[in-house]
């Protein structure tokens, strides 16, 4: 087994490698043309979901791996979302990487987003999220999704998710299973009231 172990890195670096040089052969500019269908969900400030009603998630400055992954979990089942599944579904490698390289190119903006919770209660309860999603939810890990200016009610729908076990991810479920409505409610105040963060995609 341990003489396994070397080889087992190189293959993970190989494939870090390879999944590097397939995410920078994103196009944004293809990803704009692509996006068209997506436009009308995403490039709505304040659009909502409904049933259950809840904002649709700012993609506008999100990391382009995450983004990628995302699409990847809707057309695979991973996350349930009837609308997400059906535009997600049809898409190739490439689109995803270009539509990923085009979301991700918006510049985020400085100024917080207005929030209805507590957020310096959930500043305090932040500390087991900063590893990962950064003090300010300005993640620097690309894998590891930003949050900060994410819409409030979308932070406590995903969180929601995750705990009930609708939305599957085993580091996410493991962090939201303690959480009461009451912590999830302040964390995404405070996550949603960071500057620097996510914006609404725009047509440019
Ligand atoms: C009819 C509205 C609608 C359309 C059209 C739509 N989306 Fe979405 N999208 C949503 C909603 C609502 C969610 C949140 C779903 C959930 O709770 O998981 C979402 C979630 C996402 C997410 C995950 C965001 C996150 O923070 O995890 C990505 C990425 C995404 N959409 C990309 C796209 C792309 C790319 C297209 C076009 C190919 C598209 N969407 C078309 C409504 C839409
Ligand atoms: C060990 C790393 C790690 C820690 C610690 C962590 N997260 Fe996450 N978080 C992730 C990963 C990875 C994802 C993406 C999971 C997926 O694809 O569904 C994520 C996703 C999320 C999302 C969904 C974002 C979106 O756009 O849909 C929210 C909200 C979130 N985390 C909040 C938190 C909060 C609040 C805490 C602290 C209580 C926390 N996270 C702790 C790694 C972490």
């Amino acid at each position: 087994m341990i003489r396994s172990v070397p080889w087992l890195s190189v293959a993970l670096m190989i494939s870090a490698a390879l999944t590097h040089a397939a995410l920078a052969a994103g196009d944004p500019n293809a990803g704009k043309i692509k996006f068209a269908t997506c436009a009308g969900c995403h490039a709505i400030p304040g659009y909502n979901n409904v049933y259950p009603t809840y904002h649709v998630p700012r993609l506008g400055g999100q990391h382009p791996d995450y983004v990628a992954a995302a699409l990847k979990d809707y057309q695979a089942g991973v996350r349930q979302h009837p609308t997400m599944h059906a535009n997600a579904f049809s898409l190739s490698e490439q689109d995803i990487q270009d539509i990923a390289a085009y979301v991700a190119h918006f510049k985020p903006t400085t100024q917080p987003q207005p929030i209805r919770g507590n957020a310096a209660a959930g500043q305090a309860k932040s500390a087991t999220c900063v590893a990962c999603h950064s003090p300010d939810g300005n993640s620097v890990i690309t894998i590891y999704p930003r949050l900060a200016g994410q819409y409030e009610d979308y932070l406590r729908k995903a969180l929601t998710d995750y705990q009930q076990g609708t939305r599957h991810n085993p580091i996410m479920q493991g962090m939201a299973t303690p959480l009461s409505a009451q912590d999830i409610a302040d964390l995404s105040a405070w996550f949603a009231s960071q500057p620097g963060g996510l914006i609404t995609v725009q047509p440019d």
